[in-house]
């Protein structure tokens, strides 16, 4: 019961539930990040809204010398997360944190699966903090009038595209 009324608050007030990524778009998204970034650079990466980790931990696993954050508000998927890293020793880093109250602007690469009001939420935020050259790859929402460096899709079951954007 607590649990089914903690996470009916967190979607209320996040706006958006907990879904993990599919599986053949994880897929997609690191491709798309291989294509476009340096496998072995010492990458500062941040996924916003991580749920459950799942595409942390294979960011993590597929850049190992990259330092690796995800930002997870809602708490059982932020201690599920957090769990999984510490059973695990991955070198990952979960904080509960809301990223609209970080600044982002220590990150090369910014991860996101949300929403399309999130996406126009986000876009004056990286406008106003992200440096030059960061690489942003959303999946399934783009930045409204925001110009694409790349976009691919996946067509199982339904046709998903993932964008890809360096300010
Ligand atoms: C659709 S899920 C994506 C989960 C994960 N990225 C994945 O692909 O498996 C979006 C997540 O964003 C989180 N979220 C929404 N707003 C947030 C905020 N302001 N700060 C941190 N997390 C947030 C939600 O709690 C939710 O878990």
């Amino acid at each position: 019961m607590l649990i089914v009324f903690v996470s009916l608050f967190y979607e209320k007030k996040t706006h958006i539930p907990p879904v993990p990524t599919l599986p053949w778009v994880k897929k997609k998204i690191l491709q798309l990040l291989l294509k476009h970034s340096n496998k072995d650079a010492p990458l500062k990466i941040a996924e916003l809204g991580s749920g459950w980790g799942g595409v942390t931990f294979q960011l993590a696993k597929k850049f190992p010398n990259a330092h690796v954050t995800g930002f997870e508000i809602s708490p059982f998927p932020y201690w599920y997360s957090k769990i999984r890293q510490t059973l695990s020793h991955k070198k990952v880093n979960f904080t509960k944190n809301s990223f609209y109250d970080v600044n982002l602007s220590d990150f090369d690469v910014i991860i996101c699966y949300l929403s399309p009001q999130h996406m126009a939420w986000l876009k004056d935020k990286f406008e106003d903090e992200l440096k030059s050259d960061t690489l942003i790859i959303s999946n399934a929402f783009p930045i409204l009038d925001w110009p694409t460096i790349d976009e691919d899709e996946t067509n199982i079951f339904v046709k998903i595209p993932v964008f890809v954007y360096k300010t």
